[in-house]
This record gives structure tokens, sequence and C-alpha cells, in this order.
């Protein structure tokens, strides 16, 4: 039994424009201790399929389980495995940090926890704030909080959406730590996140999401090996010819650019010096998740494009 099954879930919202359609048919099963990342950009559906795993929002057509338990017909069962963080910061401001952990424990009838939470708020950096109210503290030390209330009845299933957004590289640490500690025992983590570098380094395997459709789900190592698996990097203050442009990602003066073997980084350093482009500071390395990222979507693109054309 998966820890997570989506089956051709969609949903379609009603807008005053008409119907809008978040997500189209979405169908993956998350393997009972995997770490598993939902990828896609602003807009994709990521949250939408995450508030239908918790229980929050209905899918329009097809079903979710987590555990075996629908989250429908079987909502607090279903809720019970999942220990599910956020993406938006909601939380009541009239309680500390260690009576919001408590009240969440009596939710979920777990008794007895103290020592759990003394666990978390450490684990967390939170054990100085443990009774400071809850709108006493800064955004981030708001979303470690968000964390702690998510894991606070041991959840065999773990779905972080977005959990490092506005963190503080020190935070992002010690989260990553941790949750990577609650998946070797065997935890499954399902994660959604805009750092690239931290799907990479963290998930077994991750599904990217365009536009509520699935364009590709497949092992993080596959994925990786599936691109161009060179990248050419330099910094440059000149602008590249168009045809290079068309190609290369541009990060300020940083640019990149894919080349499948040493001919085409031969081919590509002559078309620099040809269009006159001062290259300092080049390396060669190896295409990163963001690469693969960027190709995916591009892909998806023009076959949307296509289909659109065809329709
Ligand atoms: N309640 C709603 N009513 C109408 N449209 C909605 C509603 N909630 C979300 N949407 C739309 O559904 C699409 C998917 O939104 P969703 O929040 O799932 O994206 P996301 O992948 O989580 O994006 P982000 O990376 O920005 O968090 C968006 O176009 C959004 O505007
Ligand atoms: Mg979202």
């Amino acid at each position: 039994m998966p820890a997570v099954s989506f089956q051709e879930v969609s949903k379609t919202y009603d807008t005053p424009r008409g119907a809008f359609r978040a997500l189209d048919d979405v169908s993956f099963d998350i393997g009972r201790g995997e770490f598993f990342g939902l990828l896609g950009p602003n807009g994709a559906g990521k949250t939408t399929l995450i508030s239908i795993l918790a229980g929050l929002n209905r899918a329009s057509a097809g079903r979710v389980t987590v555990l075996g338990h629908d989250v429908v017909g079987d909502y607090a069962q279903a809720r019970k495995q999942l220990g599910i963080v956020p993406q938006e910061l909601v939380f009541d401001p009239f309680f500390s940090v260690r009576e919001t952990l408590r009240i969440q424990s009596g939710y979920f009838g777990v008794k007895n926890n103290e020592a759990w939470i003394d666990e978390l708020l450490e684990e967390l950096g939170l054990a100085d704030k443990a009774q400071a109210n809850m709108r006493q503290l800064s955004g981030g030390m708001k979303r470690r909080v968000l964390v702690a209330q998510a894991l606070v009845h041991r959840p065999p299933v773990i779905v972080l959406d977005e959990p490092t957004a506005g963190v503080d590289v020190e935070l992002r640490q010690t989260l990553w730590q941790f949750v990577a500690k609650l998946n070797k025992q065997g935890h499954t983590v399902l994660l959604t996140t805009h750092y690239l570098e931290e799907a990479e380094a963290l998930c077994h395997r991750i599904a990217m999401l365009k536009r509520g459709r699935i364009v590709a789900l497949d092992r993080t190592a596959n994925l990786l090996a599936g691109t161009a698996s060179t990248m050419l990097r330099f910094k440059t203050d000149d602008s590249l010819p168009p045809a290079l442009a068309a190609q290369a990602r541009v990060t300020g003066r940083i640019v990149q650019l894919k080349a499948h073997d040493a001919a085409e980084v031969e081919t590509l350093l002559a078309a620099l010096r040809a269009a006159g482009v001062r290259v300092e500071e080049l390396e060669i390395g190896r295409a990163d998740l963001e690469d693969v990222f960027i190709e995916i979507m591009q892909g998806a693109e023009r076959e949307a494009v296509v289909q659109g054309a065809m329709a």
C-alpha cells in the first residue's frame, strides 16, 4: 500500500471569468518511506493538490488516499496520518508557542506529549521561545512553529508546502537535518519548494507540475541524467548574440549554456568569440535540477502551443 495515492485527480474552480481547471487528471503514488518532491512554477497547482490531500479542499474528480484511507470517505483516519506544514502562515496570536503545540496535541487526542514537544522545540531552535506569544515571533520563527505543529502527533506522512520560504540559512539547515532524520526513521515526506537545490539534494523522486498537469515524474538521478549533462558557465558584461541568448540561462552577469559534449563547448566558445563577447571566470560543470526544470517547463510550453494549434 502506498503512503499517498493520487488517482485521476482534477479540480475546477468557479471564477467570475468562468471555470478554471487548476488540476487536470493527476495520478501518482508516493511509496512508504519515500522523500518525494512536487515542483512547479507559481500557480501550477501544488498547494491545491496538497489541500485536497489535507481534506481542506474537495477534488472535482478522482480519489486520494493516505495509507489506504480515503481523504473524503475516511477523513479522520486519513488526517491523522498526515502532518501538514501549510504554505500560508496561520496561527492563533493569543497562545504561546508551547500552548499552541499542546492544543494541537489535544486535537489529535495525543496525551502526555511534553517530552516530544520539548524535543521539537529543541530540534527547531524554539526552546527559548516556548513561552512567547505567537504574535511576538518573527516570520521565520512562526514558520518553525508551523513545522512543530505539523509533527506534534508523530504523523507517518509529512507534507511540507514551501517550508523554507523566508527562512534563514541556519534554520533551513536545521530543518532539513531534522526532516531527513525523520525520513530515515521511516516517515514519508512530500515536499514542495522553489529552491531546486534543496529538492535535488533531498528527494528520491520528483514530479513536475505545470498548469495542473504532471509533465515529468522520475527518480531525481534519472531526471538529472536525462538532460544535457554539461553546462558552460561564465560571467560577462556584454550582451549575447540572439541565437545564444535564446538558449542561455542568465542570472545577472552569469550566463549558463548547455553543451552535450566537448565539440559543443568549442562551438559555443567560437560563437562567443566571433560575437566579441568577453568571457570571464569560465567554468564547465554538471547540469543541475534547475537546468532540468527549465528544460522540462520549456518543453511543456512548446507542447501546449502545438496542441493549441492543432485544436
Ligand atoms: N479558491 C480558488 N479559486 C479560484 N482559483 C484558485 C483558487 N485557489 C487557487 N486557484 C488557482 O489555481 C491555480 C493553482 O494554485 P495553487 O495555489 O495550487 O498553485 P501553486 O502551485 O501552489 O503555486 P505557488 O508556487 O505560487 O504556491 C492558480 O492559478 C490559482 O490562482
Ligand atoms: Mg503553493
